[in-house]
């Protein structure tokens, strides 16, 4: 069989180690062959595309980005795009599409499976936030990333007894803030979940400076919002695909603890760092596996189905049930753990 292999979204670390996954397991599992269409449905749309063997995916399993490239271009955003890809599927002789993407792409790949265009989904993005998987990739690189800075952040923090801010990503769910401010000791931790109080920040900063500490690190995610009233904050930008673009609330809560405590404060926004460079051992070897998983499904015929990690098992799920609710972050790792820690 022919099947059409695409990235889409977002880029995250491990998308090159998906798509080797799948060349393998389409050539040598099966002799099967697999297409790569560039830039996500753009390329299908467009007809640019190329054979993704073997031979072409050697050395990339190390490489972050994607060799394919990514848009968030979906086939339902100008009339007729359905049918155009129906023709190109004809044309290929294509049974079907392995759509590696998050929430965003799962749910066109689902809404696609059900117009006759067959899909299956491999949950990718440094949000970790679809849902009936323990783990995307790329979210283990990420929060390794954004730890490692907050390492470096704590001499300088406290070499100058500041507030040290640092933003991540994390739109609408806070596991790289949760993740990362548990694994670098972080003094606060603000998620999308759980809308914060700017006087319980201020509260552990004077804590810490009466027990003679004086550095503080606060880890805010993007998209976490203060308690309806008592932080004024700008109401984000949208973008032309309609989200938020988010970005500015680490600013805003170091400007407002300084002019509070009159201490000096500072922000780090980690941006699309969190999104570069060679993933983690842990993602490689996730992303190898949903890979193999995802072209066995396709090969089975098992569309609209996600591949997922649960309990240490690669198993298949509906994709319309993994995108039907967002996957936030574990209030129990939240309160339990990570609030014994923040002082
Ligand atoms: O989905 C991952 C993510 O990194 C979000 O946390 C972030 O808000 C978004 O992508 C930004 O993506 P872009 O600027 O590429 O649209």
């Amino acid at each position: 069989m022919r099947v059409g292999v695409l990235t889409s979204g977002g880029d995250c670390p491990g998308l090159n180690a998906v798509l080797r996954a799948v060349a393998r397991t389409a050539e040598v599992g099966f002799g099967d062959e697999a297409i790569g269409f560039h830039d996500a449905w753009k390329g299908v749309l467009e007809r640019e595309f190329e054979p993704l063997t073997v031979q072409r995916c050697r050395g990339i399993l190390p490489d972050g980005g994607t060799i394919l490239g990514t848009s968030r271009v979906t086939p339902y955003q100008d009339e007729g795009g359905v049918e155009v890809v129906k023709s190109v599927m004809d044309d290929l002789g294509l049974s079907g599409f392995i759509v590696i993407g998050g929430e965003g792409s799962l749910a066109c790949a689902d809404r696609l499976t059900n117009d006759g265009i067959p899909c299956v989904g491999v949950p990718k993005t440094i949000d970790n936030d679809v849902g009936l998987t323990e783990y995307t990739f790329g979210f283990d690189t990420a929060v390794s990333t954004a730890t490692e800075a907050l390492d470096r952040l704590h001499t300088t923090t406290e070499a100058h007894e500041r507030i040290m801010v640092l933003e991540v990503m994390g739109r609408h769910a806070g596991h790289i803030a949760l993740h990362t401010g548990i694994a670098g000791g972080a003094s606060a931790i603000l998620i999308p979940e759980v809308p914060f109080d700017i006087s319980d920040v201020e509260e552990a900063v004077m804590r810490r400076r009466r027990r003679g500490v004086h550095g503080t690190i606060v880890v805010v995610a993007e998209g976490a919002k203060p308690i309806e009233g008592t932080l004024e904050v700008k109401q984000a930008e949208i973008d032309e695909f309609g989200h938020e673009r988010l970005g500015g609330i680490g600013v805003r809560v170091a400007k407002e603890l300084q002019r509070r405590l009159d201490i000096e404060a500072r922000t780090t926004v980690l941006g699309y760092i969190q999104r570069g460079g060679t993933p983690t051992a842990f993602d490689r070897l996730l992303s190898t596996r949903f890979g193999v998983e995802a072209m066995r499904a396709a090969h089975d015929r098992d569309w609209g189905k996600m591949v997922a990690l649960q309990a240490n098992k690669i198993v298949r799920v509906p994709i319309a049930d993994a995108v039907a609710e967002l996957k936030t972050a574990d209030l129990d790792l939240y309160h339990q753990v990570a609030g014994l820690f923040v002082s």
